[in-house]
C-alpha cells in the first residue's frame, strides 16, 4: 500500500502519461495536482491513442477514481470537450469514477489573451507558453482575484463575479490592444459548462484524506517537469505552478507525511518545448528524432527541442523531488546511436560547474562536459526482459541512474504497455 507521487524530472513530456497508465493498474485513486491543460500525456492502448490534457490518465482504466485536486487551474470549456471526447472513444465518466475539487481555480478567455498578449510584447525574449492562459490564471489565484470551481457552479453567486472580473480584465485587454469579451456570451458559455460539470464537483480533501485513512494506493500525477516549475526551474522560461513533489501536497491536500514514495519519470535523452536554457541541446540528435516522427508537443503540436541526456540537469530534480525511483522512456529512440554522449558537468566562465546554476542566463551559456557511452546500435523495441535488453543499452541506463542519484526500477522502449520492464 503506498502513495506515489510521480514527477516528470526533466522539463516535461518526458513519458509521464504512459508511465501513469502502467501505474494505475495497482492504484485505486489517481490525481492531477497542479497546472491544466496546458498539459498533453499520451496514453497508448493497443493501436489507440489517447491524450489527456486536464483528465488524469488514469481514467483510461476501468474501476479507477480520477481526482483534479485543487492545485489545478482548469478551463471548464476545455475539461467539457475533454469529456465529450472520451465519451466518443467510449470511455465512461462518471461522477463515480470523476471528480472535481470545488476549490480548483478556473481559467477564463481573458487568461488566455493575456497570455498571448504578454508573449507577443516580450518578442523575441518570450517564454513559448502553450497559451492556454496558464500564467494569468495562476496570477489571478495569487493575487486573490481568481474564481473557483465553487463559484462557477453557484448559479446565483457567479453572474455578478463575472461581470466584475470581466470589466477589470476588459480594461487591461483593450489597454493591451485586444478586443473586449462579451459578458452575455462569456456568462452563457461558462454557466453551461457549469451546469455539465457540477455533478462532478466535490470537496476531494476530505475524499482523498479519507482514502488514504482506509490505505487506498493514490497515485498523484505530475504534470510539466521540473525545470518548469516555477520556484525549481530555469525561470522565467517557466510554467506557473510547482511541478515538483511538493505540489502534489499543496495541490492535493494530502500531507507529506502520508506519501510513501515520488518516482521520477525521464527520457533517455532530453526534450524541451518552448524557450528557455537547454545545454545539451543537438542538432544531430533533434534531426534523428524529427526524422522517425518523434518529439513533437502533445498539446500544441511544436517541434521538440532535443539533446543529450543532462544528469547534471536530473541530479538536480532527483535532489528537489527527493526521487526514490527512476522510470526511463524512450530508451529505443537511441537504438540507432553509435556513440551516445552524456552530460556530467557544465563549463562555464573558465569553471567547472557540476550543480546547475540558478541564474537562466548563466545556464544559457553553460557548456556541456559530455561522457561517451557506445551505443547498442540493436532494436529494443520489442524486447520485454531488462536482462535482455543489450549489454551496452543496460550499462548505459544503469548508468544514468547512477548519475541521477536514485533506483531505476522501470524500462521503456515504446509508447505502449507492453513495451515495459520492471527491474
Ligand atoms: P508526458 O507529457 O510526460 O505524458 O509525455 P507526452 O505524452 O507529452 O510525450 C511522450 C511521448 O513519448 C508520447 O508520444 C508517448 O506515446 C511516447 N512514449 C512514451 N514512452 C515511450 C517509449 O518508451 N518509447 C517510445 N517510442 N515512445 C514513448
Ligand atoms: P506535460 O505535462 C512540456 C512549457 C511551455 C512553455 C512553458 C510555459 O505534457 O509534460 P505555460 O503554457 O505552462 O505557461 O508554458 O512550459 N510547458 C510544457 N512543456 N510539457 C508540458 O506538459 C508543458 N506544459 C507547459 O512549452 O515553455
Ligand atoms: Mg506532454
Amino acid at each position: 500500500m503506498a502513495n506515489v507521487i510521480l514527477v516528470g524530472a526533466q522539463w516535461g513530456d518526458e513519458g509521464k502519461g504512459k508511465i501513469i497508465d502502467v501505474l494505475t493498474e495497482t492504484s485505486e485513486i489517481v490525481v492531477r495536482t497542479q497546472g491544466g491543460n496546458n498539459a498533453g500525456h499520451t496514453v497508448f492502448i493497443g493501436r489507440d491513442k489517447y491524450v489527456l490534457h486536464l483528465i488524469p490518465s488514469g481514467i483510461l482504466r476501468p474501476n479507477k477514481v480520477c481526482v483534479i485536486g485543487n492545485g489545478v487551474v482548469l478551463d471548464p470549456v476545455g475539461l467539457v470537450g475533454e469529456l465529450d471526447g472520451l465519451a466518443r472513444l467510449g470511455i465512461p465518466v462518471t461522477p463515480a469514477n470523476f471528480q472535481i475539487s470545488e476549490t480548483a481555480h478556473i481559467v477564463f478567455p481573458w487568461h488566455r489573451q493575456l497570455d498571448g498578449a504578454r508573449e507577443t510584447r516580450k518578442g523575441k525574449d518570450k517564454i513559448g507558453t502553450t497559451k492556454r492562459g496558464i500564467g494569468p490564471a495562476y496570477g489571478d489565484k495569487a493575487a486573490r482575484v481568481g474564481m473557483r470551481m465553487i463559484d462557477l457552479i453557484n448559479r446565483e453567486r457567479f453572474p455578478a463575479k463575472l461581470r466584475e472580473r470581466l470589466a477589470e480584465n476588459n480594461e487591461v485587454i483593450q489597454a493591451l490592444g485586444g478586443t473586449a469579451l462579451d459578458y452575455d456570451q462569456l456568462l452563457a458559455e461558462y454557466t453551461a459548462a457549469g451546469d455539465r460539470l457540477r455533478p462532478f464537483v466535490k470537496n476531494t480533501v476530505l475524499f482523498l484524506h479519507e482514502a488514504s485513512q482506509r490505505g487506498a494506493n493514490i497515485l498523484f500525477e505530475g504534470a510539466q517537469g521540473t525545470f518548469l516549475d516555477i520556484d525549481h526551474g530555469t525561470y522565467p522560461y517557466v510554467t506557473s505552478s510547482n511541478t515538483t513533489s511538493g505540489g502534489a501536497c499543496t495541490g492535493s491536500g494530502v500531507p507529506p507525511n502520508r506519501m510513501d514514495k515520488v518516482v521520477g519519470v525521464l527520457k533517455a535523452y532530453t526534450t524541451r518545448v518552448g524557450e528557455g536554457p537547454l545545454p545539451t541541446e543537438n542538432a544531430v540528435i533533434s534531426d534523428l528524432l524529427h526524422g522517425m516522427g518523434r518529439e513533437f508537443g502533445a498539446t500544441t503540436g511544436r517541434a521538440r527541442r532535443c539533446g543529450w541526456f543532462d544528469a547534471v540537469a536530473t541530479r538536480h530534480a532527483a535532489m528537489v523531488n527527493g526521487i526514490d525511483e527512476l522510470a526511463i522512456t524512450n530508451i529505443d529512440g537511441l537504438d540507432t546511436v553509435a556513440d551516445i554522449q552524456v552530460c556530467v558537468a557544465y563549463r562555464v566562465d573558465g569553471q567547472l560547474l557540476r550543480h546547475l546554476p540558478s541564474d537562466s542566463e548563466v545556464l544559457a551559456r553553460c557548456e556541456p562536459v559530455y561522457e561517451h557511452f557506445p551505443g547498442w546500435s540493436t532494436p529494443t523495441d520489442a524486447i520485454t526482459q531488462f536482462s535482455d535488453l543489450p549489454v551496452n543499452c543496460r550499462h548505459y541506463l544503469l548508468s544514468i541512474a547512477q548519475l541521477t542519484g536514485a533506483r531505476l526500477t522501470i524500462a521503456s522502449v515504446g509508447p505502449a504497455r507492453e513495451q515495459t520492464m520492471f527491474l
